[in-house]
């Protein structure tokens, strides 16, 4: 028997790893890291391969200038089949490629904890990469295996993330409850409807206790990016005309705009064309100020800068009623206070897809609300003011617990090794 495994839960905006003893059922330690990469601009000059990975990926980009390539959401292009390689200095790295520095950092970190090379681990999955596509979801699944395997895994199972939870919930629970679980991430919003037993967690076998799977592509980013649309453009030039012909006014194209809302589709302003572009409508809109911040925040990669802003702001109204939208930077500026209201507002379509997507849930899977126990939410979407007033508008009559919002599915995958006797 081995003595450790790993319950890795790699995630949109932070990845975890829970050891487990094996001999003395239990998780020894938990580390958490940003999902995120850096590769710095030198690299063009160098053979080798050179990142950092986390939060010292974080501050080597900040002291290189936001300079060089710097990788968040990664989990997003997994399930994308037009996602082939993409080059950094002389190297062409898939996702997998990409997907597996994140994992090694984390693998090297808790190997040097238990002094071993732990070769099994448990690995997290969203319920849906991607909302219904079949194909892209095999993609993204079998992408995740290789990156496990080239991070030096050679005993590989994987888990549902938000059944994760449910195993991490029912360490904390006295009874047997029925827990309707939502996992509220950065990319995806997972559900699971299963039967929880303290006395039955060390039972082999879970799976006549999950009762339902069921998961949407929304998360912290889809909030983020609605705020950027609706908060941030304005300042960027959206709404601004520029003169197509004498006389003729007109609106800026909106995919400046669209492309500037999520962290991958700033690649649409790399090229030159693009660049050409921008100068000749900025010319075009008479050299409009907050046009020019456009400009600005494309030519100096400030995307992440501003992104982090707007979590800021998120993040503040999970605990106020207002907050600031507060941004500077190399002549842009920015300082909107935004009340709890109106970011609700911004995010209310996103809130209704998950309520509309969770009653469909309910219905297909035959769930009636008085079957009901309990809930569970985890994940750090599941902060948000607006999404615990969605789950407790529909349940009133439902406790809902929470805890470890961030490593609650790692936990729980680490407490899933029954999946290996099925192997
Ligand atoms: N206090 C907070 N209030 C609101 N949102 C928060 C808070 N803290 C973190 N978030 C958001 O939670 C998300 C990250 O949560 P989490 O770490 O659970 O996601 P993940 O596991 O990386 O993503 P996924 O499970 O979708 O792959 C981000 O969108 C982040 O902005
Ligand atoms: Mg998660």
């Amino acid at each position: 028997m081995n003595k450790y495994l790993y319950g890795i839960d790699f995630g949109t905006s932070n990845s975890a790893l829970s050891i487990f003893d094996e001999a003395k059922n239990e998780i020894v330690e938990t580390i958490t890291i940003p999902s995120i990469l850096y590769f710095p601009k030198e690299l063009d000059q160098t053979d080798e391969i050179t990142y950092t990975v986390g939060k010292h990926a974080i501050q080597e980009y900040v002291n290189d200038g936001m300079e060089g390539r710097f990788m968040k959401s990664i989990k997003r292009v997994l399930p994308r089949s037009s996602f082939i390689d993409t080059r950094v200095g002389s190297h062409k790295l898939t996702a997998a490629n990409l997907v597996t520095f994140i994992i090694k950092d984390l693998k090297q970190k808790a190997d040097t904890l238990i002094g071993e090379d732990c070769k099994k681990a448990i690995f997290g999955r969203p319920v849906f990469f991607d909302d219904d596509d079949a194909s892209k979801d095999e993609l993204a699944h079998k992408r995740l295996r290789l990156a496990a395997e080239k991070a030096g895994f050679e005993q590989i199972a994987f888990q549902f993330e938000p059944i994760g939870a449910a195993f991490a919930y029912e360490q904390s629970i006295k009874q047997k409850e029925r827990v309707l679980v939502a996992d509220l991430g950065g990319g995806t919003t997972d559900f699971t409807f299963i039967e929880l037993n303290p006395k039955r967690n060390e039972k082999k076998d879970r799976r006549e206790d999950i009762f339902a799977t069921g998961g949407i592509y929304i998360g912290g980013d889809s909030f983020d990016a609605a705020f950027m649309y609706q908060q941030g453009t304005p300042h960027f030039g959206r709404g601004v005309l520029y003169e197509s012909s004498p006389g003729k006014m007109l609106d800026l194209p909106l995919s400046f705009f669209t492309n500037i809302c999520s962290w991958e589709k700033m690649n649409f302003f790399n090229g030159q064309k693009i660049k050409n572009d921008l100068g000749m409508y900025f010319y075009l809109s008479k050299n409009n100020p907050k046009f020019k911040n456009l400009l600005t925040l494309t030519e100096h990669n400030l995307g992440y800068s501003v992104f982090q802003a707007i979590e800021k702001t998120k993040v503040e109204l999970s605990n106020s009623l207002q907050s600031t939208f507060q941004y500077k930077q190399l002549g842009i500026e920015i300082c909107d206070r935004i009340n709890l209201e109106s970011y609700n507002q911004i995010i209310e379509k996103d809130l209704n897809k998950i309520s509309q997507y969770l009653d469909t849930f309910l219905v297909q899977h035959q769930i009636k609300t008085s079957d009901i126990n309990s809930l569970f939410l985890t994940g750090g979407t599941s902060l948000v003011q607006g999404v615990q007033q969605l789950f407790k508008q529909k349940f009133p009559n439902t406790p809902i617990n929470s805890g470890d919002n961030f490593i609650s599915v790692a936990k729980g995958l680490a407490y899933s090794g029954y999946l290996f006797d099925e192997l």
